[in-house]
């Protein structure tokens, strides 16, 4: 072992299909350049063939070295060994495979489920059929691929999905990764089948809770979050609306009504605006029921400089 080298011990939780789950240690000697997918190659080439795990580009481009590292979901070719030390200031790294996936092997997990979500959405570009006959040129303009970059970076690793609440709560919604995919395609001028992918992606939008999950965990800073608040924007486009994105357009518009009227989401008004009188009530004998009717009247401060809010809500 160099100066600059330091062993590690990464401790894998494996999977077969005869032994079920187990955990592995292996110690292996790393420097300050070796990532992670480095890792698993030597304890495979030269510890135990047996090992299963997906790696191919070792840049962040392939998608699938996706894996939970010390419980993060990451990819293990974009995480250094020697930083995950430092950030946790021990030398023992986890290994796990990818939450809400089923492991096949090892590391390896189904992306089924994954890959059905992203063709749910038509990810692809359907041009004019003049375009696609070679009859006609259709540009871009610089503002229109500035909006859609972001989101075509995805890389379909699957560690938005795995780590998002709404999917294992909510079959009908299509997960971060295919939202992402969905929006990148809705917002692209060129594309021809505006109304089928409304169709598809505003009920599943208003299925999101929020958390922010996916916004922490993609390795390549595609917002799948930022690409559903966009989605619900086009809702009022959508002819036939399911119940879901009729309760969030008036969920948004009670919040925006309570915000210009008293420059503060005032919570009950807004809850009663958004599920009518029936609904209301029955929640609130749920939350009396279980000791939270305090938080349905908690006294609110008055806001000052109202005019200022007027403004910036554009009255
Ligand atoms: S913000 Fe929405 S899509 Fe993202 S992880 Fe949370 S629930 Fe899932
Ligand atoms: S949005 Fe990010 S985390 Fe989700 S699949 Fe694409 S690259 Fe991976
Ligand atoms: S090996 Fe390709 S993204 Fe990690």
């Amino acid at each position: 072992m160099s100066e600059k080298e330091q062993e590690i011990v990464v401790k894998i939780k494996r999977f077969s299909q005869d032994k079920g789950n187990y955990w592995q240690e292996y110690k292996v000697n790393v420097d300050r350049f070796t990532q992670m997918t480095e890792v698993l190659r030597r304890i495979k080439t030269e510890q135990d063939p047996s090992l299963s795990y997906r790696a191919s580009c070792h840049m962040a481009v392939c998608g699938s070295c996706g894996m939970k590292i010390n419980g993060e979901p990451r990819l293990a070719c974009k995480t250094l060994a020697l930083d995950i030390v430092k950030k946790y200031n021990s030398n023992v790294i986890t290994l796990e495979p990818m939450d809400y996936f089923q492991p096949i092997k090892d590391l390896v997990v189904d992306l089924d489920d994954f890959y059905d979500r992203m063709f749910k959405v038509k990810p692809r570009l359907y041009p004019d059929k003049e375009v696609l006959e070679g009859k006609a040129e259709q540009r871009l303009k610089p503002e229109d691929q500035r909006e859609l970059w972001k989101f075509e970076q995805c890389i379909w690793c699957g560690l938005c999905v795995s780590g998002c609440p709404s999917v294992r709560n909510d079959p009908e919604f299509l997960g971060p990764a295919a939202h992402a995919k969905g929006y990148r395609f809705l917002a692209d001028p060129r594309d021809t089948i505006y109304e089928e992918r409304l169709k598809i992606l505003i009920d599943s939008s208003w299925r999101c809770t929020y958390c922010y999950q996916c916004f922490n965990v993609c390795p390549r800073d595609v917002e799948p979050v930022t690409t559903i608040k966009k989605t619900r924007a086009h809702t009022r486009f959508l002819k036939d609306r399911s119940a879901v994105a009729e309760i969030g357009e008036k969920h948004i518009e009670a919040i925006e009504e309570s915000i210009k009227d008293s420059g503060m989401i005032k919570e009950a008004e807004v809850y009663l605006k958004t599920y009518g009188v029936i609904a209301s009530l029955t929640d609130l004998i749920y939350a009396f029921q279980n000791g939270k009717l305090k938080y349905a009247f908690v006294k609110e401060m008055k806001v000052k400089n109202m005019d200022q809010i007027r403004k910036i809500m554009g009255d």
